[in-house]
């Protein structure tokens, strides 16, 4: 069985660089710290507290009491292609497991380890090294006082396509893996969580071989996928999704459908969740607007107790040696049904303009 994606070519060589996940001894110029300790500047290495590359990609954030949990894929080890997937340049690096970071600023990070680690000893489990597990994200169910992660969890060509939870009584793990599903029998692939102010939570997901979007609630616990569910986007080949809500509306930014190569972003607008969506077009201006700035989407972050303010989160893959992925955050600005995203070599969050402003 082969994966139907609309996959055209990879960008290999032009995203190459010197560096690599390994931290080094001391930041290079390019990195994140380079002239201000506050900013951020997308797409250069970024280093924890202790000094380490950060490694949680395709990730989401948890924010509670303060704090934001950073949860992403862990990516180590050699870059290769699986046979299955040469045609479409998907190249892989085996499981490690889900990382977490957490930060109270968003700009310093402390690692809290691998929460969900790959399995190594069953080649049948849906963690096993060989398998793929990708875009994890975690809300926190208020009435069972449980943190649930869904991730999408697929063979290594990408045939099994399927939705997995994990469950844990902490923000930081362990998280124990609790099953695979295919939401109502359909296949689901790039998917994010959506937590409502109604305590509701929606799994969205690249369905009927990425061709069609879906969006389905889940049960009281989060644990299980409902029959309310709804077709999104129907034969646009989106994915990458990236859910938030500002002013009673509902958003959603998503990428093309072109593998680990970048290509522009889409978002679209709904009164309710379930739809219908209205495809507003591509939030990105300026140079850079129709790659998403060379990255893909992966979450857009509400800033704490700042209404208004978002972190377009994004990924910067480097097909050719994916441990070394950057991470491409931006401002992300509402106004009315428009959303906007524009490229900064630099910016802060505690500017007199907030998230939006230059340096
Ligand atoms: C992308 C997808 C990633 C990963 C990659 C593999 O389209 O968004 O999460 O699955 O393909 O090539």
């Amino acid at each position: 069985m082969t994966r139907l994606r609309c996959v055209v070519s990879v960008a290999v060589a032009l995203l190459c660089g010197a560096c690599t996940a390994d931290p080094g001894p001391e930041p290079a110029a390019s990195e994140q710290t380079a002239t201000d300790p506050g900013a951020f500047r997308p797409g250069e290495v970024w280093r924890d507290v202790d000094g380490q590359v950060i490694n949680a990609h395709a990730g989401g954030i948890l924010y509670e009491d303060g704090t934001y949990y950073w949860y992403g894929q862990y990516m180590e080890g050699e870059t290769w292609a699986p046979g299955a997937n040469r045609a479409w340049g998907g190249t892989r690096v085996d499981v490690v497991g889900v990382s977490c970071y957490s930060s109270r600023d968003l700009r310093h990070w402390k690692r809290a380890g691998i929460v969900l680690p790959a399995v190594k000893d069953d080649p049948s489990h849906d963690l096993h090294t060989s398998k793929v597990v990708e875009r994890p994200k975690v809300v926190r169910n208020e009435k069972t006082g449980k943190y649930v992660m869904w991730m999408h969890i697929d063979s290594e060509d990408y045939s099994y396509a399927r939705a997995g939870v994990a469950v844990s009584d902490t923000p930081t793990g362990p998280f124990v893996y609790l099953r695979s599903v295919r939401p109502n029998g359909h296949m689901s692939r790039d998917m994010t969580l959506f937590k409502d102010d109604d305590g509701r939570a929606y799994l969205f997901f690249s369905s009927e071989n990425n061709a069609t979007m879906h969006v389905v609630l889940l049960s009281e616990d989060y644990l299980e996928p409902t029959s309310e569910w709804k077709r999104l986007f129907v034969d646009r080949s989106r994915e990458a999704p990236a859910v938030f809500k500002h002013d009673g509306r509902y958003f959603i930014v998503t990428s093309g459908c072109t593998g680990w190569a970048p290509n522009p972003a889409e978002y679209a607008v709904a009164e309710s969740i379930m739809g219908p969506w209205e495809v507003e077009g591509n939030p990105c201006a300026g140079d850079g607007c129709d790659t998403t700035f060379d990255a893909q989407s992966t979450f857009v972050l509400p800033v704490a107790d700042a209404p208004g303010r978002f972190i377009f989160m994004a990924d910067r893959w480097r097909p050719d040696d994916l441990p070394d992925s950057r991470y491409v955050w931006l401002p992300l600005r509402v106004e009315g049904d428009a959303v906007s995203i524009e490229w900064k070599d630099e910016w802060r969050l505690d500017s007199p303009a907030g998230a939006t402003a230059d340096r």
